[in-house]
C-alpha cells in the first residue's frame, strides 16, 4: 500500500473510498460534519434511523452519497470520546483497515487523523493511522491459491496534505515494511522458513540497504566459542543452526549500539520432551523473536535511524532425534555456566542464554533487550495485549513501557526479584532450565538474568502478543512497534528523524 498526500477538498475527490470517523455520544464530528452538509443531512439522517454504527470498532459501508464525488464512504465508530486515547484509536483505525479490505476498493481517502485522540498529536494520528491501514490490509497469500472473487488490495490510501503530513507518511511506510517483514517471516511455515532462511533474510537485507551489514556464525564457528546451550538445541535437527547478526551503523563511530535480541526457534516440538499434538503447528511463530528483530532491524535502515543498533538472532530447530539433547544432560554454556536440563521444551531460554552473552560480550551494547515467545505462562498472564516485560532496570522498564503506549504497542512489567531465582537452583549444575509451575514466566526471566554479565537488559516475552489469536489467524506483527519507538526516543524522538 501506498501513502500520499492530496490537496483537493474531502467531497471532491475521486477516490473509491473516503474514510470518516464518529464517536459514540457525540454525534457527527470534523470531517463527519462536513460530509454530512455537502451530502445534504445524508449522514444525520442515517444516525436519526440509527444506522448509524453505534458501538466502538463497528463499520458501515454506504454507496453513492450526493455531492460527495468518493464511490463508496466508509463511516467508523471510535467508541466514546472520554475513552479515545492511542490505542482505542488504532483499533478504531484497524477495523476501518479490515472493511476496506473486503470492499473492492482500490484507492481510498483517510479522514481519520481529524479526530481528537487524547495526548496524541495531529503528526502522530497521521504516522499510527498509515501504519494500522497498511497492516489491516494484510492477508496471507504466500503460499495459498488466489480465489477469483478475493476483494483486492488497497493499492493507494492519501491523507489531506498539511504541514508534515507527507513525512509522517513516509515514516509510515518504513515502520510498516518493518512488521510486514516480521509477520511474512511468523506466519511463513516451518518447512520454507527455517534458521537458514532466517539467515538468508538478514543477508538479502544486508545485501539491500547501505548501512546494514551482516555476520553469520555457523555450527562450527558456535563450537569454537564454546556456544553449547545454543547448540545443544539444534543438534535433533537435520537444520544447521545459526546465529545472525545484523549492524545498522547510523551514529557516530565508536558509539555503544543499542542491541536486540531475539528468540528464532523455526519450530518447537519440545524436543525429547514431546509437546502435545493439538496445536504444535502454532510454534513455527516460535521465531517471532528473532522475525521483530529483522523487522526492527529493516524499519530502522529504512528510516536512517541516526544511531548503531545492532539485532541478533539465535536461529535454531527444537526437534527429537537419536542425537536430540535430553533431560538430566548438563550443559556448559558460552560462559562456563552450567546448566541441568529439566525440559528440552524450554529450549528459547537455552539458545538465549549464548546470544545473551555472546552479544554482550561482543555487541558490547549501551543497553540490549531480548524478544522471545518464551512461556506459555505470558500468554496466561497477559493474553495478547500485553508483552511482558521483566529487567531490574527501573529506568530501561519506563523506556519500554513508555514506547509501548507511545506506538499502541503495549506492555506490562512483570517483577524479576531475586527471590524468583532459588527456583532455579539444582543440587547437579549451577542451575537448571526450568523454574516449576510458579511464576513461569519470571524464573525464565531470572535464567536469561545469569547470562547478562552486568549489562543493562531487559527480557520481552511475546508468547502472547506476537500472534493474532482467533478467527483471522496470523502473526500480529508485534512488537516491531515498540521496539521501533524505543530506539527512536534513544536517537532523539521523532522529530529527529528526516524520514
Ligand atoms: N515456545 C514455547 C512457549 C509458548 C507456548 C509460546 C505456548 C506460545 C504459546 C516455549 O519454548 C515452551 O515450550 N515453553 C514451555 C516452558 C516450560 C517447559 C518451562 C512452556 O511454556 O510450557
Ligand atoms: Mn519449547
Ligand atoms: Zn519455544
Amino acid at each position: 500500500m501506498q501513502l500520499t498526500t492530496s490537496q483537493i477538498a474531502a467531497s471532491s475527490i475521486p477516490t473509491d473510498c473516503l474514510i470518516i470517523g464518529i464517536l459514540e455520544d457525540g454525534g457527527l464530528s470534523g470531517a463527519a460534519a462536513e460530509i454530512d452538509n455537502v451530502s445534504d443531512g445524508a449522514l444525520s439522517r442515517l444516525a436519526d434511523s440509527a444506522d448509524l454504527p453505534k458501538k466502538a470498532g463497528q463499520t458501515l459501508m454506504l454507496h453513492g452519497l450526493p455531492g460527495v464525488a468518493a464511490k463508496r464512504v466508509l463511516v467508523v465508530n471510535f467508541g466514546k470520546a472520554e475513552k479515545l486515547d492511542g490505542p482505542a484509536f488504532v483499533r478504531g483505525v484497524q477495523a476501518a483497515g479490515k472493511a476496506l479490505r473486503q470492499s473492492p476498493a482500490k484507492s481510498a481517502h483517510c479522514l481519520l487523523d481529524c479526530i481528537d485522540v487524547k495526548n496524541c498529536d495531529h503528526a502522530w494520528r497521521v504516522r499510527q493511522a498509515g501504519i494500522a491501514l497498511t497492516h489491516a490490509d494484510y492477508i496471507y497469500t504466500a503460499t495459498k491459491t488466489p480465489k477469483a472473487h478475493d476483494a483486492p488490495a488497497t493499492e493507494t490510501v492519501s491523507f489531506a496534505d498539511a504541514d508534515g503530513v507527507a513525512n509522517q507518511l513516509k515514516l509510515a511506510e518504513a515502520i510498516a515494511a518493518g512488521v510486514q517483514r516480521c509477520r511474512d517471516l511468523a506466519d511463513a511455515p516451518p518447512n520454507i522458513c527455517n534458521p537458514a532462511y532466517l539467515a538468508e533474510t538478514a543477508r538479502q537485507m544486508a545485501a539491500e540497504h547501505d548501512g546494514l551489514s551482516v555476520e553469520i556464525l555457523d555450527e562450527a564457528q558456535m563450537t569454537e566459542l564454546g556456544m553449547n546451550a545454543l547448540l545443544a538445541v539444534g543438534v535433533g535437527s537435520e537444520n544447521p543452526s545459526y546465529l545472525v547478526r545484523l549492524s545498522w551503523r547510523g551514529g557516530k563511530d565508536g558509539e555503544a549500539p543499542l542491541a536486540m535480541v531475539g528468540k528464532g526457534i523455526t519450530f518447537d516440538t519440545g524436543g525429547i520432551s514431546l509437546k502435545p499434538r493439538e496445536l504444535m503447528e502454532q510454534m513455527k511463530f516460535d521465531m517471532g523473536g528473532a522475525a521483530a528483530t529483522i523487522g526492527t532491524m529493516e524499519a530502522i535502515a529504512r528510516l536512517k535511524l541516526p544511531m548503531n543498533v545492532d539485532g541478533v538472532v539465535a536461529a535454531v530447530e527444537n526437534m527429537p532425534d537419536g542425537k536430540a539433547y535430553r533431560p538430566g544432560d548438563v550443559i556448559t554454556a558460552m560462559n562456563g555456566k552450567t546448566i541441568e536440563v529439566h525440559n528440552t521444551d524450554a529450549e528459547g531460554r537455552m539458545v538465549l542464554a549464548d546470544a545473551l552473552y555472546w552479544t554482550g560480550q561482543n555487541v558490547k551494547p549501551a543497553k540490549m533487550v531480548d524478544i522471545a515467545t518464551l512461556t506459555g505462562a505470558c500468554v496466561v498472564a497477559l493474553g495478547a495485549h500485553a508483552s511482558g516485560i521483566m529487567t531490574q532496570d527501573d529506568e530501561l522498564a519506563d523506556e519500554l513501557l513508555t514506547a509501548g503506549l507511545q506506538s499502541a504497542d503495549r506492555g506490562w512489567r512483570l517483577p524479576l526479584w531475586d527471590e524468583y531465582q532459588a527456583q532455579i537452583e539444582t543440587p547437579f549444575a549451577d542451575m537448571k532450565n526450568l523454574g516449576g509451575m510458579p511464576a513461569g514466566s519470571i524464573t525464565a526471566g531470572c535464567f536469561l538474568s545469569r547470562f547478562t554479565d552486568g549489562q543493562r537488559w531487559a527480557h520481552i516475552d511475546i508468547a502472547g502478543s506476537a500472534w493474532n489469536w482467533g478467527k483471522a489467524e496470523s502473526a500480529s506483527g508485534r512488537p516491531v512497534g515498540l521496539l521501533v519507538e524505543w530506539l527512536v526516543s534513544n536517537a532523539g524522538g521523532w522529530n529527529a528523524i528526516a524520514g
